[in-house]
């Protein structure tokens, strides 16, 4: 194993969570040698020559083998990654919303450059999922991968219902314990499991969709009366990002899901994330790990740059070598919808309804829509209305997934079997 120095950028909740880790580890060969911050006042626990304000003091340094990306600016961070990966230095970053948005592109530049990009940090923190579907899973189709991809909305969901908690309060909580981002707003309305999910479409299905195409909805507008109504059917609400292969079609979402108790998911708990995903040949399988946290993700990260110790990169195996898939949000979701004001709900945009519930204190439609309605503004994180995805169940449905027109899909697939079936004979 090569000795590796390392430049940092940033020193916060994740780059202190390296810092000791790389100290507690047993044979992690390698040392911090610069750490670039925005802040020099800011009282900080080592040797102040160690710090700079100069990215260049990092970037161009020829001591310095491994760029850390570890800020919270996403375009910064793009830059960051990008001039170190020209320079020919490979980098390890946990920016979601930065890989998510630029994946396709930063592909193709560590194709060019040779140099490597590894972002396991940037993914359900110490769940190492992003090797485990370029390495054990390259190979293997997928039908779904699904779960809790953020730690702060499970830890507030998990005092919500088990500990009557407020949601301001469970809050407070995610952010003092390190769990949420900087801006609380991207964990609550879904966007920080949407950039985990963007990720992972890359390494389960080869396909790139950026995350404005993908719908996430929150868990911030949820109200008492929506809690009493998963409380009396007996189910518990979690924060589900999803990505489903249906006939070589790919649909992806996230959203509050009902969950029964024996859901597997029912059982993660606080800042613990889950992945469950089924493949072709492997059936189900489930990882869980802490997904949030200063040294949980300082782990990931970790891992990360003593993989590049071995000259580890992705291969990308399946965005080169499987057909692209289409994504697609033509699809129809089950869906609870709650609210204040009849008037200020569009019925028009339901494909059908099973359910309508009006009251003083609480009114409600259940139906399906088409996942593509969703994203427009009167629907995605609207403050008057409130939307959670059915626990699933009824015919025709794939999970909450219920999928136009699959039935006669189907129906053409079948077809086409049997008359090959008589060719052949
Ligand atoms: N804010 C994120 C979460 C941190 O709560 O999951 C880890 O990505």
């Amino acid at each position: 194993m090569k000795n590796i120095r390392i430049g940092l950028f940033g020193f916060g909740c994740v780059g202190q969570g390296l810092y000791e880790t790389l100290n507690g580890s047993k044979n992690f060969s390698g040392q911090i040698s610069k750490i670039c911050i925005k802040n020099p006042d800011k009282p900080r626990p080592l040797d102040s020559k160690l710090f700079t304000t100069k990215a260049n003091d990092i970037l161009d340094n020829p001591e310095i083998d491994v760029i850390v990306e570890l800020i919270d600016d996403a375009d910064a961070a793009l830059e960051i990654v990008t001039l170190a990966l020209k320079s020919g230095k490979s980098v390890v970053t946990a920016n979601k919303k930065m890989v998510a948005e630029h994946l396709a592109d930063l592909i193709e530049l560590q194709a060019k450059t040779g140099s490597a990009l590894l972002y396991e940090g940037a993914v359900c923190g110490s769940i190492p999922i992003i090797r485990t579907l370029e390495e054990y899973f390259g190979h293997e189709p997928l039908n779904e991968i699904k779960g809790i991809f953020n730690g702060s909305t499970n830890y507030i969901l998990t005092k919500i219902f088990e500990e009557n908690l407020s949601y301001e309060t469970a809050l407070l909580q995610a952010q003092s314990l390190g769990f949420a981002e900087t801006d609380p707003t991207l964990d609550v309305k879904g966007f920080d499991a949407k950039y985990k999910l963007s990720i992972l479409l890359t390494h389960a299905f080869g396909i790139h969709v950026p995350p404005n195409q993908i719908v996430n909805l929150g868990i911030d507008h949820l109200k008492a009366a929506d809690l009493e109504y998963a409380r009396e059917k007996g189910f518990t609400i979690k924060l589900i990002a999803q990505a489903k292969r249906i006939a070589d079609k790919v649909y992806a979402f996230v959203s509050p899901q009902f969950i029964k108790p024996e859901h597997s998911l029912a059982s993660i708990k606080n800042e613990f994330n889950a992945v469950t995903l089924n493949g072709e040949f492997c059936d189900d399988q489930l990882f869980i790990g802490k997904g949030a946290g200063s040294l949980p993700t300082g782990a990931a990260v970790l891992s990360d740059i003593s993989a590049l110790s071995y000259d580890y990169k992705y291969e990308y195996k399946k965005h080169y070598n499987l057909g692209r898939l289409p994504f697609t949000n033509d699809s129809l979701l089950e869906v609870y919808v709650s609210f204040d004001n009849p008037h200020e709900i569009d019925l028009g945009d339901f494909e059908s309804i099973q359910h309508k519930y009006f009251s003083f204190d609480h009114s409600y439609v259940v139906g399906k829509m088409c996942i593509n309605n969703l994203l427009d503004e009167k629907w995605l994180n609207n403050p008057k209305n409130n939307l959670v995805l059915c626990a699933n169940g009824t015919e025709n449905t794939l999970g909450s997934l219920c999928v136009k027109g699959l039935s006669a899909e189907i129906e053409e697939l079948k077809k086409g079997q049997q008359l090959l079936e008589k060719i052949t004979v």
